[in-house]
């Protein structure tokens, strides 16, 4: 019998270079260079598997309604986006870096309602309430770094790798609120109907992470 057709959604950037090796080892390699193509969807090797490459944002949100039956995405934008929509199976334990306050080096926190900068609202408002702190926030959706130089914000909250970018901008990073690592998720009917595809993919995935920790 043939194998159902299967959409995986990857995503573009530093999650995708991770990604391709712990494919290649579950056997699925794209059929040609992603990285020097403006295609947004990509054969593979397998007749049954196309992957398509979106902002890391959109990826639950394909895998949500089932447009892609797998995605890949960071632990940030399911604890943003909520992850009761979709199954999510497997930590691909890649593109490791942690959610953080960071605010301008050396300046006290100051008094009263502290406003805050961030693409991650949702998980700024769950983390300041948790702690009784009023907040006024202000959503932005790229270069957060630079919101507290211009005036715009007292903190931001942003995913911290090597602190570099942060100290560029003459910012410290402050409060943990999350470890992240990039998922691998699955659309809840997918999982029922392709179950054996898809538990093939996550095997070898899983085996490939294995390995990789060896
Ligand atoms: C992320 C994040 C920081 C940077 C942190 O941006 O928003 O700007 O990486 O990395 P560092 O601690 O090693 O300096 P990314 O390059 O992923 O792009 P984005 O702005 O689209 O999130």
């Amino acid at each position: 019998m043939s194998k159902p057709n299967l959409v995986i959604a990857l995503t573009k950037g530093r999650i995708l270079d991770e990604v391709l090796p712990l494919l290649a080892q579950a056997d699925i390699v794209p059929a040609e260079d992603i990285s020097s193509s403006r295609k947004l969807i990509f054969d593979t090797n397998l007749a049954h598997v196309k992957l398509m490459v979106i902002r890391g944002s959109d990826v639950p949100t394909y895998v949500e309604f089932g447009s892609a039956d797998i995605g890949v995405v960071g632990k940030d934008l399911l604890l943003e986006y909520g992850d009761e929509a979709f199954y999510e199976p497997l930590d691909l334990d890649i593109a490791r870096c942690r959610l953080m306050t960071a605010e301008p080096i050396g300046r006290p926190t100051p008094a009263g309602r502290l406003r805050v900068a961030t693409k991650f609202v949702n998980i700024a408002k769950r983390y300041f309430a948790e702690r009784g702190i009023q907040i006024e926030l202000i959503k932005l959706n790229g270069a957060l770094e630079l919101a507290p130089s211009m005036g715009l914000a007292d903190a931001i909250v942003d995913i911290v790798d090597t602190g570099k970018t942060l100290t560029a901008n003459g910012l410290e990073a402050k409060e943990f609120i999350a470890h992240v690592t990039s998922r691998i998720i699955v659309n809840k009917a997918s999982m029922k109907i392709k179950n054996a595809a898809i538990r093939e993919i996550l095997e070898k995935l899983s085996d490939a992470v294995a390995k990789r920790a060896s």
